[in-house]
């Protein structure tokens, strides 16, 4: 047992107020782009739209890039883009965020959920051919917390069972899998640029493909339903139905400031990371995240589980978690739950609530034998009721003294975690 008294008993805090600086980093280069864009005449879909359409697209290597005003659109287009449709069947991790799964049911198709793999937290993909039906169309692969998913495995099942593969990178930026970008395995994928992600941009996501069809098909959902660009010749015309998902030039201006810095900001993630991992190693009741070959995780998020046996607690692992997390954050420590709900869990899968008169469930039968009950996803439960996660002193400007701190926090709580009674400490 620790001797330290726990700041949350009153004892010192160790990480010093102020140490860990906000993410991101904001620059004379983001203030120049964004202060161009501004002055500049063409506020809507303009100029630093087309030009972080296309840099992006070079910097992940992808073919074609179209700029939204989020991930969720990304993904959204995705879907249409695949020819997935009413009553489709595509499954997805039970862990994630919500639009991973109301993607599908955006275009009145069906999610049906696997469970995750409790090592890696990504969708588990042992048990994806059990959840296929006749109805199955598609595989939305999330990489969650930015470690890449195992692309090869998804691959070969997709091949196996002709399913259209949609990459949800919105937290994947630059993770590879055998060294290629995410985004890049599957027919298409999205990005978010939302405050938290590897690249801030405010919000905003993008869109990557390498097929021209799945690209044209995609335009057509991002901008109304038309079939050209707004910088090319318009006419105005829906040709399919279509949505407003175009972004505009202020963010992608900033979007285009923080992107000439992601690779510096995903090294200083990797170096961060590398302190918590060889520090924490051991610890008891601590389960680090999983810690793949390097280049496969851009650490968006270090996410740590409670092991409850290991610590002895029989109680609401829940309780026990709040409590850590309560521990750690007066030490300084800026962790939080990151999803309090696995997604079958969710109000609107469980209730089946989507576009009312339940649909997208009681068309034609397509959501006969679907169930939500969250006890069939038992690994995503422990992982819900377990974890806590941490993003910001990963990240740039905060560097590995931040991160020696951090580690000492993270010590200082699990040698005193005997100490911890939640009932007193969550009064
Ligand atoms: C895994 C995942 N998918 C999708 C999204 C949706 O992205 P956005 O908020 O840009 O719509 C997010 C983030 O918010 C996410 O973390």
């Amino acid at each position: 047992m620790g001797t330290q008294k726990l700041a949350v008993c009153g004892g010192e805090r160790t990480v010093p107020a102020g140490m860990i600086k906000n993410w991101p980093p904001v620059d004379e280069t983001d203030k120049d782009f964004v202060m161009k864009s501004l002055m500049g005449g063409s506020h809507a879909c303009g100029p630093n739209c087309e030009a972080f359409q296309k840099e992006y697209a070079e910097w992940n290597g992808s073919k074609y890039a179209i700029f939204t005003n989020s991930g969720t659109a990304a993904l959204h287009m995705g879907i249409y883009a695949c020819g997935i449709g009413a009553g489709d069947h595509v499954l997805v991790t039970a862990y994630s965020w919500s639009s991973s799964a109301t993607c599908i049911l955006h275009h009145n198709a069906i999610p049906i959920f696997v469970d995750i793999d409790f090592a890696t937290i990504n969708i588990d993909t042992d048990r994806i051919e059990a959840a296929i039906t006749p109805r199955t169309k598609a595989i939305v692969v999330v990489h969650l917390h930015g470690l890449a998913v195992n692309m090869e495995k998804i691959l070969a099942i997709a091949k196996k069972h002709k399913l259209k593969v949609i990459e949800d990178a919105c937290q994947g930026h630059g993770a590879m899998f055998r060294g290629r970008k995410t985004g890049n395995w599957g027919d298409c994928g999205a990005f978010s640029f939302n405050q938290n992600k590897c690249l801030c941009a405010g919000e905003g996501g993008m869109f990557v493909t390498g097929n021209e069809q799945i690209y044209r098909d995609a335009l057509k959902l991002w901008s109304f339903g038309e079939t050209s660009t707004p910088s090319e010749k318009r006419d105005y015309h829906a040709y399919a139905l279509g949505w407003m998902y175009r972004g505009s030039d202020l963010v992608a201006a900033f979007g285009r400031a923080q992107l000439a810095k992601i690779n510096r900001y995903i090294e200083i993630q990797n170096e961060n990371a590398a302190v918590l991992n060889s520090r924490l190693k051991g610890i008891k009741g601590l389960i680090l995240p999983y810690e793949p070959e390097r280049g496969m995780h851009n650490w968006y998020n270090y996410t740590s589980r409670i092991d409850m046996k290991a610590i002895g607690w029989k109680g609401n692992p829940q309780l026990m978690r709040d409590a850590v997390m309560k521990a750690l954050n007066a030490e300084g420590v800026p962790v939080s739950v990151w999803q309090s709900f696995a997604l079958p869990d969710m109000t609107v899968f469980k209730a089946k609530n989507a576009y009312g008169h339940g649909c997208p469930w009681s068309c034609n039968g397509a959501g006969d034998g679907v169930e939500y009950r969250i006890e069939n996803y038992p690994m995503a439960v422990r992982h819900t009721n377990s974890h806590f996660g941490m993003t910001t002193p990963l990240r740039a400007p905060n560097r590995t003294d931040a991160a020696e701190k951090v580690a000492d926090a993270f010590i200082k709580v699990f040698e005193n975690i005997d100490r911890i009674d939640p009932e007193k400490i969550l009064k």
